[in-house]
């Protein structure tokens, strides 16, 4: 009895083990994240997601953070990382970065370690120049400027939903990025959804859109380093929904 007892104490333990998720949770509205891990609380979660927005485009600066339990599976790997910025104009840029791993917590990254390496060395401008333009929730067009692009930025043209509850908030952006060839192939067929974003639609291009002659440089031998720390430090997602006030 006592034998049978111990047994069944310790399957229940054994289940709760295998079958518990725990991720760090930390909702936006709160300003704080809870540095301990949390039981997501049901088998329906599969991932946990980190991720965090930091903007300056629309009236006012915007930054968010946003970690929890997810029902869906990464994408394309069980531990995927989608980070990268756009670069809209001088001062409005939006900072993407999404983290997600499959049946565990994500490693423990402490944002105070690893600066980003961008210390105010300014990057060399080279012949790539896109249109760039942002727009929130499709109220208005696109308004196209041309913007010169720095070493290891591609052109961009990305739109994205963020889903709030019932409520979505659709964001163009145009310009140029530092995201890497590997995430443009992720998100490129289109309605990829990473943490509580859907990226509708995702294009990268070096076009060069100019008038100066024809050097044409093609990718600037470039800036792995820069994007490997960028990828390497920063964490979390995108966050549009903020940026529409
Ligand atoms: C955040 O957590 C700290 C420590 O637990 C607490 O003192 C503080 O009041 C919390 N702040 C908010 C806004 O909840
Ligand atoms: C986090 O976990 C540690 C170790 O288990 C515990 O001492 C601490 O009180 C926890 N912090 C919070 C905010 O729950
Ligand atoms: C975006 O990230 C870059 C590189 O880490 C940083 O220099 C810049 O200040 C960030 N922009 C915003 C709006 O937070
Ligand atoms: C989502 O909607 C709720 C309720 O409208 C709001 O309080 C919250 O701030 C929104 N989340 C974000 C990330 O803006
Ligand atoms: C954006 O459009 C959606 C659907 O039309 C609407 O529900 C949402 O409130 C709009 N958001 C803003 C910030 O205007
Ligand atoms: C993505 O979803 C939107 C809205 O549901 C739809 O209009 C569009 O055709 C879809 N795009 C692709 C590539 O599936």
């Amino acid at each position: 009895m006592k034998g049978i007892l111990i047994a069944g104490v310790f399957a229940a333990f054994a289940i709760t083990v295998i079958d518990s998720l725990s991720c760090l949770q930390c909702s936006p509205s709160t300003e704080n994240c809870s540095t301990n891990k949390t039981d997501c609380g049901n088998e329906k979660f599969k991932s946990c997601v980190e991720s965090s927005v930091s903007s300056t485009l629309g009236k006012s600066p915007y930054s968010y953070e946003n970690k929890f339990c997810s029902e869906d599976k990464c994408i394309s790997s069980t531990s995927a990382v989608v980070s990268f910025t756009v670069r809209v104009s001088d001062d409005q840029e939006f900072n993407f970065s999404s983290q997600c791993c499959e049946g565990e917590a994500c490693p423990g990254n402490n944002e105070g370690s690893g600066e980003e390496g961008d210390g105010g060395t300014s990057r060399a401008d080279t012949q790539i120049q896109c249109p760039s333009c942002y727009s929130s929730n499709t109220t208005t067009a696109c308004k196209e400027e041309i913007r010169q692009c720095s070493q290891g930025e591609r052109c961009v043209h990305i739109i994205a939903d963020h889903v709030n509850g019932t409520v979505h908030n659709k964001v163009e952006l145009k310009g140029c990025s530092n995201i890497d060839e590997a995430t443009c192939d992720i998100l490129n067929p289109g309605n990829v959804t990473v943490g509580e974003f859907t990226f509708q639609t995702v294009s990268c291009t070096n076009e060069i859109t100019t008038t100066t002659p024809a050097t044409v440089t093609t990718t600037p031998s470039t800036s792995t380093s820069i994007k490997a720390s960028f990828i390497s430090s920063v964490f979390g997602s995108l966050l549009l929904l903020k940026l529409l006030f």
